[in-house]
């Protein structure tokens, strides 16, 4: 999704711009772009990669100004181009706008412009701020009444920044979309995420909808939609600039794999009382009454929610998942006892927001599981369970999502009675047991062995579906391969169709109940039709015998396996894609945050 950052201080603005424009490539992009402003705006913009901007940056006068904004876009109207590509300014080119979400009835502030003779250059929704701003300015306005009265005007979602020619400001407002402002030492920052300008300062202010920014090299102000100024806080971000850098490894992705042993750890850490023998979420304690939880998530948050549902039906708890984009709280029972439940990394995801924002106005309880401090899904519900997964910069989820199973487990294990301290206790050992699969692996091995099939199926029961889920997920996400995932059970109704010798079965295989003596039947389906089964499995059932590769788990119990044995479908989708020569860590057509519905 598109990316904004700010800078107005005491040094060159262009290099703090691309500095944060690098570290918001994560989120996905397909063009960027700079505005600067001194006596005049200097707007420099490109379809393409960062490397295709810098190539037009080499002008002196880009060099001295210490106020700008930069963007990376994500399209949504209209095709990635140079013209559609952001800063958007009006037509005398006074004023430049960055922008990040969706301006609703930017068609008819389109038209309403077009007939008072404003010529528009581009495609995008989001010129029609600029032009609404010079407008004002015409009128006599100064830039933040005619920042304020165009903000005004819009309906959607958005996060917005402008610079003024002759002014060293910067002015911003946000509706629904993130951003937060940095404060430095000589200096203010402003992006969509932290990392964005992390690397300068740990200091961070987060804007509420319906405020309004300006920022000057020493102020930052603040203020409401009348006007009045708000007191903000100033929050310590506890990220380093080394969490997010690579360290080492050659794509952020394994980077984070590796870090799910510590990842686990800090999800819980002191949610876990040794002592007193029980569950301690903090954050949950005036939850009130729950009689029925509804889940609704996005992608890998789905698959993540998936298993939190089942944890707590399997416990006695009433629960159920929807992908957010289905769920209508008009179609559905809510009350103040069923506790809708927004599983969401980022935190930002607008599918997501928009069905807790419904669940909300329906009377429902609310509650996000998120790893973003501060982020939109934080201010639209009641309670947040923070999942403490540090930073993470490759587009694909993967060490999210193992501290997404860990902390719904714990919310499962509060809203229970069937899932005891005794029960849960164990947890405290997935770190290593992660660890152990980290340095045993053979995924590399059989990732060379599988390549080039023509498909890559995925199968699990119980805990391990929502684990298949996510496998084939991560698997076409990061190979842009076919890869599909089934209840195990299913196969006989239809998927079956698509299995041959030319498509490996990756089956989750943990324990040996009757549960998995049953994909062992489902394994013998797929074996009888030749296809390659590669196994993940702690090898307590036998299944190893139907086997013609295994990715080996420690023996765990049933709350941990689920967990672990996704490390092993991770690993797999990471090193085929690695020997495709895949981009992995920003894959085609996926976004770290994808903030339109
Ligand atoms: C998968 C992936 C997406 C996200 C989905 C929801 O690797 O990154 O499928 O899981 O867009 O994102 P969040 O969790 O931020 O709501």
């Amino acid at each position: 999704m598109c990316g904004i950052i700010g800078y107005v201080g005491e040094t060159d603005a262009i290099d703090v711009l691309l500095d944060g424009l690098s570290e918001l490539e994560y989120r996905g992009y397909d063009s960027a772009g700079v505005a600067l402003t001194t006596e005049t705006v200097h707007v420099r913009k490109s379809e393409g990669k960062l490397e295709a901007l810098k190539a037009q940056l080499s002008d002196a006068k880009l060099r001295g100004p210490t106020t700008g904004i930069g963007h990376t876009r994500w399209s949504t109207h209209g095709p990635p181009s140079d013209a559609n590509a952001h800063p958007h300014t009006d037509e005398a080119g006074r004023v430049a706008v960055v922008h990040n979400g969706i301006i609703e009835n930017y068609q008819s502030l389109r038209d309403e412009l077009t007939s008072a003779d404003v010529a528009f250059e581009s495609d995008t929704d989001t010129e029609v701020i600029p032009h609404l701003i010079a407008s004002f300015l015409e009128a006599g306005d100064d830039p933040e009444t005619a920042f304020r009265r165009t903000i005004g005007r819009l309906e959607g979602s958005y996060a917005i920044a402008a610079v003024f020619e002759g002014r060293d400001e910067i002015y911003a407002a946000r509706h629904e979309s993130p951003l937060v402002l940095g404060v430095g030492d000589g200096g203010y920052y402003l992006a969509s995420d932290v990392p964005a300008f992390l690397e300068y300062t740990d200091r961070a202010v987060y804007v509420e909808d319906g405020e309004l920014v300006r920022l000057e090299n020493d102020e930052l102000v603040v203020t409401d939609e009348s006007g009045t100024v708000v007191e903000k806080s100033v929050e310590t971000v506890d990220w380093d600039a080394e969490d997010t850098g690579k360290s080492g490894y050659d794509h952020y992705m394994l980077k984070e794999i590796y870090e799910q042993p510590t990842a686990l750890r800090q999800c819980l850490r002191g949610r876990v009382d040794e002592l007193a023998g029980e569950i301690t979420l903090e954050e949950l304690e005036d939850i009130g009454d729950v009689s029925r939880v509804q889940f609704v998530a996005c992608g890998t948050s789905y698959h993540a929610a998936l298993y939190g549902a089942e944890l707590c039906r399997s416990h006695g708890v009433h629960a159920s998942t929807q992908i957010a984009s289905e769920f209508a709280a008009d179609r559905m029972p809510l009350d103040a006892e069923t506790l809708v439940v927004g599983v969401t990394q980022s935190g930002e995801t607008a599918d997501t927001l928009r069905a807790l924002r419904e669940a909300a106005s329906a009377g429902a309880n609310t509650l996000v599981v998120t790893n973003t401090v501060g982020s939109s899904a934080t201010r639209v519900c009641d309670h947040v369970l923070y999942i403490r997964a540090g930073p993470e910069i490759g587009v694909a989820a993967t060490k999210t999502f193992a501290s997404q199973q860990i902390a719904l487990t714990l919310l499962a294990g509060k809203l229970s009675d069937g899932l005891s301290y005794d029960d849960i206790e164990s947890l405290r050992d997935v770190p290593d047991l992660v660890q152990t699969v980290l340095d045993t692996s053979k995924a590399r091995e059989i990732a060379e062995e599988i390549l080039g099939s023509d498909a890559y199926l995925f199968i699990g029961r119980g805990l391990a579906y929502p684990v298949a889920l996510e496998g084939a997920l991560k698997f076409k996400e990061i190979t842009y391969e076919h890869a599909e995932g089934f209840a195990a059970g299913e196969l006989k109704h239809g998927p079956l169709a698509l299995v041959t010798d030319r498509t490996p079965v990756f089956a989750v295989v943990t324990g040996n109940d009757e549960l998995a003596q049953k994909t062992i039947s489902n394994i013998k389906e797929v074996e009888a039709r030749d296809a390659p089964v590669v196994l993940v499995t702690d090898g307590q059932s036998g299944a190893d015998r139907y086997a013609d590769y295994v990715l080996e788990i420690p023996v765990a119990d049933e709350l941990s396996a689920a967990v672990v044995a996704n490390v092993q479908l991770q690993l797999i989708s990471y090193w085929v894609a690695n020997l495709m020569g895949r981009s992995i860590d920003k894959p085609r057509n996926l976004a770290k945050s994808v903030t339109v519905e």
